[in-house]
């Protein structure tokens, strides 16, 4: 038995191997051409988006067996290296013994060509794996989650694992998601007729967490500089692009950081993760710049190359309303900015990220640190070309009369967040964090347009197949 050879050495470090040497290769076929007398396999195992190319002798091979090799089927090839004559491949594999593990009937098996629609390619979520696109977007993912743990590591952080399902409400927008193991069919009651929820598994209602920002900060407050990178689900019934009901985020809190010190660490993150991107993903940005977005490597070097912008709500509602452009939603101080707003700011008015800050207190969430002008908060929000909002964060608020007292007429009850008060309550003081949606990054980083096809499986409304 030889030892299998990633196709990933043969392309990247093929000058550890051994040219005239046998070597073996397991992977799955992308195509297959050829005539009577030579066939060649272009296999691929996912360790590269670039395939091996094997040469066949086929008067060399049983006839039955070459012929159950089909695009799809899964083998382990035996062959001597040698350099190619070909274009576009450094190496091929003269194949001297083959083992099919599985074929793939081709009347049956669904990636038979090339250019499926990524509608198509949804609905075969379990096989999409295996197309070039799919393989690049796991590939980079992989990449920036790595990223995302060395630049945190590298700085100091701690990584927390705040819990999945809670009882309270992080950003006290109510759309969750209940965790309960009761009987559907057969609701425990009491005696005014409502759902008994002490009968429930925790003996309480509970819900997957939209965000571990509450407990991130209870860390923080003890050991300064922590992260968390976790699933995050919201049943918001947004059926966008740029929505999902479970995406994946990271939130760093720190404490004595204040908002521009939030800004500060939210543009270094990111353009860390972008330049990681740069440096250790180009063959998939390659094939992703190509096949779909033109300009995507341009505008991730654009994004590193100049300081984002920084603008306050009101600045940009004055911009906005000066535009002269046709918004379908209104632009008025006090309501929320809309996607295209924010893409307007981005991609025509500045042409590079903004960071928005001190917006309404009324449209933010309960924890934001208030301004002295009674109306504004101390959030701001990371815009980015083709995405909008990237980031959400704050400083948060620290005084416990004004958080305890803004949360109640938020509508969330002390008796929620009593815990969370105590940070308030014994040893307070400054501290700053936000949230980083992933799959947005991941969705700027490929270019993709669709966040659906950021993430393997994809929740969204009416959507858990796989
Ligand atoms: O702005 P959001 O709601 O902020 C928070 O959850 C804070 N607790 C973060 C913090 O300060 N620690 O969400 C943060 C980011 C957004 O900017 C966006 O990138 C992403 O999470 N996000 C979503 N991504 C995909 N699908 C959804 N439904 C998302 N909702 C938010
Ligand atoms: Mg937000």
């Amino acid at each position: 038995m030889i030892k299998r050879t990633p196709i990933i050495d043969i392309i990247k470090n093929s000058d550890k191997l051994v040219l005239n040497e046998e070597i073996n290769i397991k992977a799955w076929v992308r195509t297959k051409r050829g005539n009577k007398g030579i066939m060649f396999l272009a296999v691929n195992d996912g360790s590269i988006i670039h395939n091996a190319q094997i040469i066949i002798d086929v008067p060399n091979f049983d006839d039955a067996l070459l012929r159950s090799i089909t695009t799809g089927s899964c083998v382990s090839v035996n062959g001597i290296l040698k350099e190619s004559p070909a274009a576009g491949q450094s190496h091929e594999i003269h194949a001297t013994e083959i083992e099919l593990y599985g074929t793939a009937d081709p009347e049956k098996y669904p990636l038979q060509k090339k250019g499926h629609s990524m509608e198509f390619l949804r609905e075969i979520a379990h096989l999409r794996p295996r197309t070039n696109t799919f393989g690049a977007v796991y590939r980079i993912r992989h990449h920036m989650t790595f990223a995302i743990h060395k630049f945190f590591n590298d700085r100091g952080f701690f990584n927390v694992h705040t819990p999945i399902i809670t009882g309270s409400d992080a950003e006290g927008a109510g759309a969750m998601f209940r965790v309960t193991t009761l009987d559907m069919n057969n609701l425990p009651k009491t005696e005014d007729g409502k759902v008994d929820n002490s009968k429930d598994f925790f003996g309480r209602m509970v819900n997957l967490t939209v965000s571990g920002q509450l407990e991130a900060e209870l860390a923080a407050m003890a050991l300064t500089q922590v992260y968390t990178f976790g699933p995050t689900f919201r049943a918001e019934n947004s059926n966008t692009p740029r929505h999902l009901a479970e995406f994946w985020m990271i939130e760093p809190e720190v404490a004595f950081n204040d908002i521009n010190d939030n800004m500060d660490l939210a543009e270094d993150f990111i353009k860390y993760l972008v330049q990681y991107a740069l440096d250790n993903c180009m063959d998939d940005l390659e094939f992703l710049n190509k096949m779909y977005d033109k300009e995507l490597i341009e505008r991730l070097k654009a994004v590193n190359a100049e300081p984002f912008v920084r603008k306050t709500y009101t600045e940009a509602v004055e911009i906005l309303q000066q535009s002269g452009q046709k918004f379908e939603y209104p632009v008025d101080w006090g309501y929320d900015l809309q996607s295209e707003h924010e893409r307007y700011l981005v991609e025509k008015h500045f042409g590079k990220p903004v960071i928005l800050t001190d917006y309404p207190k009324a449209i933010k969430a309960f924890y934001m640190k208030q301004n002295e002008d009674g109306k504004t908060v101390r959030a701001m929000d990371v815009l980015f070309p083709k995405i909008g909002e990237i980031i959400g964060g704050s400083q948060r608020e620290d005084n416990l009369e004004k958080l305890s007292q803004w949360a109640k007429e938020q509508g969330v009850p002390e008796k929620d967040i009593w815990w969370y008060l105590d940070t308030r309550r014994f040893g307070s003081g400054p501290h700053s964090g936000f949230g980083l949606g992933f799959e947005r990054l991941i969705l700027f980083i490929t270019g993709m347009s669709n966040i659906r096809d950021v993430i393997p499986f994809p929740r969204t409304p009416h959507n858990a197949e796989f």
